[in-house]
């Protein structure tokens, strides 16, 4: 019967390999912190996780890659709050998040961090300010695409400063940073996961963090908000979801075995020195990442619609 079937399947999974889609670049924040749960949850589930990087397109690639992939618990998409902007910010996106996908669980939240080239000449964050507002046809601010962390912050920071800035795309803020570093590219809005080490080690200069309060790996660095940008916070949550059809034991299995990753520790520790921390565990459930999705495409849908930014 059905039953039976569904139930078998279900005490079988996994099988064999799974693959983890990140949509951005290899060794950037979103592949930090999926590398970190597919380990502890590969060591759970008794089955390798692997991760694919498909970069482009803000994360919408990737993510339109796991829409249309088979729904078997085989396929599954570590993926962030662009989940959220790409119904809005997208006019012709090729899925629809709400629909698409299972959800398997919220994962982490992740502060932002304003960050330039370590010679860029303001000390603090008025001094930018005045300095970008200056220079704003000269000054380069990366992005990892449309409906990125990094270009929602970016968006965010321009529609407060009231200067657009030229702004470059990459497929993930990894590859950014190595240009950051290099002193090709000025400016930059990046979590925390991908800009603690380097802030820390000197290599860039960081002006503020984009949540309410200071963060503790860094209690000299403003919030935006007492650096004068009051309305600019923001965080990064990342979800879990697997294909839409998924089988429901399936999806149970990975929740469990993602709340089982979170209970770590050692993971909490990590993304703690990351200026992080794992979500709750009442919100790393199927139920928990819904709310979240749902409540933060009507929160920035007004946001993007008042900037005007759309893509194709
Ligand atoms: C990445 O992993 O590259 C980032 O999450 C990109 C971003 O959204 O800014």
């Amino acid at each position: 019967t059905l039953l039976s079937t569904t139930a078998a399947f279900a005490q079988a999974y996994p099988e064999r390999q799974i693959t983890m889609v990140v949509p951005f670049s290899a060794g950037g924040p979103t592949d930090t912190v999926g590398r970190l749960i597919a380990e502890r949850m590969s060591a759970d589930l008794g089955q390798q996780i692997i991760v694919e990087n498909v970069g482009g397109a803000g994360g919408t690639l990737g993510a339109g890659q796991v829409a249309g992939a088979e729904a078997d618990g085989y396929t599954i998409l570590l993926h962030h709050i662009g989940m959220a902007t790409s119904p809005t910010l997208y006019r012709n996106l090729a899925f629809n998040p709400l629909e698409a996908f299972e959800y398997v669980g919220l994962v982490t939240e992740v502060p932002m961090t304003i960050v330039a080239r370590k010679d860029l000449e303001p000390t603090d964050f008025p001094g930018l300010v005045a300095y970008v507002k200056e220079n704003a046809d000269t000054i380069t601010m990366a992005n990892a695409g449309i409906g990125a962390a990094s270009h929602l912050c970016g968006m965010l920071f321009m529609q407060a400063l009231d200067a657009p800035i030229v702004t470059v795309p990459y497929k993930g803020t990894g590859p950014a940073m190595t240009e950051l570093l290099g002193g090709q590219i000025d400016l930059m809005c990046d979590q925390t996961t991908n800009t603690t080490e380097q802030i820390k080690g000197g290599t860039i200069k960081a002006y503020a963090v984009t949540t309410p309060a200071r963060l503790a790996v860094f209690p000299d660095l403003p919030t935006v908000s007492e650096g004068g940008m009051p309305g600019m916070e923001v965080s990064v949550w990342h979800g879990l979801y697997a294909p839409k059809g998924t089988p429901a034991d399936v999806v149970e299995r990975l929740s469990a075995s993602l709340q089982s990753a979170l209970a770590d520790p050692g993971i909490a520790e990590k993304l703690g020195e990351l200026g992080t921390a794992p979500s709750p565990a009442a919100d790393a459930t199927p139920a928990g990442l819904k709310a979240k999705l749902e409540a933060e495409i009507a929160r920035w849908k007004p946001v993007i619609e008042t900037a005007g930014v759309y893509a194709d």
